[in-house]
């Protein structure tokens, strides 16, 4: 499939086999406080607005979400994830234009998009300061970049545990990046503002890219 061609180099292939592989039951391996964290995602889709891009849609949990006066395009490096996603936007009456693409390699035109969201996406993404150009490409001048990612805990038992899930999360899905302020700069963008969320397990994070908005 020509879409997947343009999936690229060996540990992205790694990364899309993995998560084709735990597509059936991606929804039941998720963490139990991702699980529960409709209130994060809540938020993450009131910071959207215009044409909307999500990075890594998954099996889709972010589709309640999607306000109603948004155009969504998604995308997603794993076929089987996207067809989970596929299934449940056919039980909303919400069009969503879905493409198997690698967010380092994408096929829109430069500043495309009024917004881009990605939820717990680039911890997987081998070079996520080359993913996060790219979505830099994408976005036009002024536009916003929201994302959820996982936050460091501090008390002595969650970093245990932290560590357990982390090790447990890399043999499943593979390598796994912590997304730091500096890789946002790097790729481009600026006013990167971070927020801890509760429980203290994942942070939104909002970055804007240069220039005016339109
Ligand atoms: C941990 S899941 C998160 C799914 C969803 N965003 C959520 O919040 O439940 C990560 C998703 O990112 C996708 N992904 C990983 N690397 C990607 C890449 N290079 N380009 C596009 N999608 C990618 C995976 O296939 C997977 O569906």
């Amino acid at each position: 499939m020509a879409d997947k061609e343009k999936c690229g180099d060996r540990q992205t292939s790694m990364v899309r086999k993995r998560y084709d592989r735990v597509a059936p039951v991606y929804e039941l391996l998720t963490p139990r406080a991702v699980w529960f964290s409709n209130q994060w995602r809540q938020k993450v889709w009131e910071e959207t607005s215009g044409k909307v891009l999500e990075v890594g849609i998954g099996t889709g949990k972010n589709i309640p979400y999607y306000p109603d006066n948004i155009e969504i395009t998604a995308i997603d490096l794993s076929e089987k994830m996207l067809q989970k996603a596929k299934q449940r936007a056919q039980k909303t009456n919400k069009d969503i234009k879905m493409h198997i693409m690698d967010v380092t390699n994408m096929d829109f035109p430069d500043s495309f998009f009024d917004t881009a969201v990605a939820t717990f996406v680039f911890s997987s993404v081998p070079d996520p300061v080359a993913g996060l150009r790219e979505v830099n490409r994408v976005l036009r001048p002024g536009a916003r970049l929201v994302m959820l990612e996982y936050s460091q805990p501090r008390r002595q038992m969650q970093i245990y545990l932290r560590k357990f899930t982390d090790f447990v999360g890399s043999i499943i899905y593979g390598p796994f990046n912590k997304i730091r302020a500096e890789q946002l700069y790097m790729a481009g963008f600026e006013n990167v503002r971070e927020e801890k969320l509760r429980p203290r397990v994942a942070k939104l994070v909002i970055a804007s890219k240069p220039g005016k908005e339109l």
